[in-house]
């Protein structure tokens, strides 16, 4: 409490000595008012300039590797709840099962809406390793990290902008994530301040676009995999989901939402991926925690799965490597 006091005390006087510095200045270029206002405003403007100036010269923030982390992947799509941590989750699966000699990690980049612990089956807090690392939490076999291991699960998160870029540095930074081959990460909804920080922070070997065909999700997902292409983050193809659903009576097959997403895939020179049906057993798996690829390994839907596995996989043998 004193020490609050205290600092509730200096927070006072520092305020007060300002505004006198402050109102000091005022008093100081308004008795300078003899001066010609002509000189004063193109002083300012030096000042404005110079200052710019320096602002330009310090440029963008570097990119920089995570330590032990070879390749990273991004999960990405304009519009919420098309199903990115769906693909997220089960194509890091996928690609364990493809190849369990890697090392694949999954990262929850959702701050505000964290679906990995579910979908993951993972409701533990991390621990802190010796070199105060958060170790990551571990089910079949993909290191994961998210938000929603740290806070508690009915909480809602109320940050603004800053507090949501340091969670994410701290989720990314902070974990010890070394060794991974694979960085899966499941990216929040829209082409915000997280996007545009994972692009200027990490090297990025890649980004796949989750959209479903409907017109309004399509011409989202355009607009992210425009941004991705100027800010030169290679695209590695678009993934249309809940494309179809076949009927369970008579086993015909409905598009629901139209058939857009592979002219939108030749309109932006990128590659389609693959096509996932809309089937409640995805879902079903998704929200007990365990992704249908392991569940119905043998399904056609985990088969498409499986494929976007490899595609994913070629894709990353053809991108720089980083051996930090
Ligand atoms: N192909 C599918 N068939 C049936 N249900 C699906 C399919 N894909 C996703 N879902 C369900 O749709 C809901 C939204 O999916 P998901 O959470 O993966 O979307 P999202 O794009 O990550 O959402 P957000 O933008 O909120 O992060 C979930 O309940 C999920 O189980
Ligand atoms: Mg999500």
């Amino acid at each position: 409490m004193s020490q609050f006091k205290m600092t509730f005390v200096s927070v006072r006087f520092v305020t007060r000595r300002y505004v006198c510095q402050s109102l000091k200045k005022i008093h100081t270029s308004s008795s300078s008012s003899s001066a010609s206002s002509a000189e004063y405003d193109n002083k300012k403007k030096e000042e404005i300039d110079a200052r710019r100036k320096e602002i330009m010269a310090r440029g963008l923030p570097k990119q920089k590797a995570i330590p032990g982390v070879k390749q990273i992947l991004l999960v990405a799509s304009g519009k919420g709840g098309v199903g990115k941590s769906t693909t997220a989750v089960n194509l890091s699966t996928a690609i364990k099962a493809v190849e369990p000699n890697k090392s694949v990690g999954l990262l929850d980049a959702d701050v505000f809406g964290p679906s990995i612990p579910l979908m993951m089956n993972l409701h533990d807090t991390p621990i802190l390793n010796q070199e105060n690392l958060m170790e990551p939490l571990l089910n079949y076999g993909v290191k994961c990290m998210s938000m929603g291991f740290l806070i508690d699960e009915k909480s809602p998160v109320i940050w603004r902008g800053l507090m949501v870029m340091s969670a994410l540095d701290k989720l990314i930074r902070q974990t010890a994530w070394m060794p991974l081959d694979y960085l899966i990460v499941d990216t929040p909804p829209g082409t915000g301040d997280t996007h545009l920080s994972l692009i200027q922070n990490l090297p990025l070997s890649g980004v796949i676009i989750v959209t479903t065909p409907q017109s309004a999700a399509l011409q989202v997902a355009r607009r992210g995999a425009v941004m991705f292409q100027k800010m030169k983050v290679p695209v590695a193809g678009i993934v249309e989901n809940m494309s179809s659903v076949t009927c369970p009576v008579c086993s015909h097959q409905v598009q629901l939402f139209g058939d857009g997403t592979e002219s939108l895939a030749e309109e932006l020179d990128i590659d389609f991926l693959e096509k996932i049906p809309m089937d409640s057993q995805i879902s079903k798996y998704c929200d007990n925690g365990t992704p249908i690829v392991l569940s119905m390994p043998q399904s056609l839907i985990a088969n498409a799965y499986y494929r976007l596995a490899h595609t994913v996989i070629d894709f990353l043998k053809k991108q720089p490597i980083n051996n930090t």
